[in-house]
């Protein structure tokens, strides 16, 4: 079986985005893969982070994971913090890395810009991120689009070390969804969904409840033309509720251009919104139970104890070849 890493931040609340461009594929493909997914605390404090806040969202984030279908017997969930290795590796990915392209980086520049004081881990995230997938000697990281340039310098930092110490790591491939790949704010349909957003109309929360799914639905920012017609270039509004509604329906756009064929946006967009409703509802129930539960310690315990296990034997690897510590481990 090849091996699956992929991870999340507990930064706030999950939105939509997420969940169609990582969540639903993570579940989709943990019956092929050995499967690892992580909730990655060390990255979310990257940026300012409520100690208490941040305790609530990682335990959130890892009962979303389990709410989206995500089975602990068939994969490995875990907390990054709970397993040493992957700072440690993190800091060895550092000293293989270029200042340039780290700045090169678009989601540094975007988090960066404007900014008086960044923090040097905006900068050195990227490392720690390739750390992240190379303890496991990961084949394959399904993320959304807009990870795709750190998983191109995670194969580049890959390649460099394998290259100047020792042919240790795998070289992992990217996966990106065909459809859902970047799900769009609400608000504004060219920027991706973001759960930093301060405008919190721009994106679904997992956890929203139906009336604000609703009402963010219905002030979703569209076009004057009133025709149910995907088009991204000319009008990127329609075509991500479109989007979301095809993946979460599962009928084809076509089918739903079809559909709403001489009907204007009031009636596509509170269809959309039950069609939002109701595949969130299973979700939220099932996250309510687990969120304060015992079960979900076990299961996060048992998690960081098997990735602690594989992560350590390819950190001892990691320091055997650029000659750390006194004798070879
Ligand atoms: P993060 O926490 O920002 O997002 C988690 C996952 O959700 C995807 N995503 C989206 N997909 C479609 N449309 C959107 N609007 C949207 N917004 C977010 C992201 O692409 C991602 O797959 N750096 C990563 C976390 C990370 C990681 C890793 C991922 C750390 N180490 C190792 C993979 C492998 C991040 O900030 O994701």
């Amino acid at each position: 079986m090849k091996t699956i890493f992929s991870g999340i931040q507990p930064s706030g609340t999950i939105t939509l985005g997420n969940y169609i461009g990582a969540l639903k594929q993570f579940v989709e493909l943990q019956n092929e893969y050995n499967c690892y997914f992580c909730i990655v605390d060390q990255h979310a404090i990257t940026v300012p982070q409520d100690r208490l806040e941040l305790r609530k969202n990682i335990r959130s984030l890892a009962a979303l994971y389990l709410a989206v279908g995500i089975d602990p017997n068939k994969t490995t969930l875990f907390v990054q913090s709970e397993v040493p290795a992957h700072a440690q590796a993190g800091w060895m990915m550092q000293c293989v890395s270029y200042i340039g392209e780290l700045e090169r980086m678009t989601q540094f520049k975007d988090k960066s810009s404007g900014k008086d004081a960044v923090s040097a881990s905006l900068l050195t995230y990227p490392p720690l991120m390739a750390a992240d997938i190379l303890l496991y000697s990961t084949d394959l990281v399904p993320v959304g689009e807009d990870q795709k340039q750190h998983l191109e310098l995670t194969r580049d930092l890959a390649e460099r070390f394998n290259k100047k110490y020792n042919d240790i790591f795998t070289i992992p491939d990217v996966r990106i969804a065909e459809v859902g790949a970047r799900i769009m704010s609400l608000q504004e349909p060219t920027k991706k969904m973001s759960k930093s957003d301060p405008n919190k109309k721009s994106f679904i929360a997992l956890l929203d409840d139906p009336k604000q799914i609703e009402k963010k639905i219905k002030s979703s920012v569209t076009d004057s033309e009133g025709i149910v017609k995907f088009d991204k270039e000319n009008k990127p509004g329609i075509s991500n509720l479109l989007s979301i509604y095809s993946i979460l329906d599962g009928k084809s756009i076509a089918e739903i251009e079809e559909m709403y064929h001489g009907k204007g946006y009031g009636e596509f967009k509170a269809d959309l919104a039950e069609v939002v409703i109701k595949a969130l509802a299973p979700i939220q129930e099932k996250y309510y139970q687990l969120v304060e539960s015992n079960e979900l310690d076990d299961i996060l315990d048992k998690g960081s104890e098997k990735a602690n296990l594989v992560a350590t034997k390819m950190l001892k690897k990691m320091e055997n070849a650029m000659g750390l510590g006194r004798k070879s481990k």
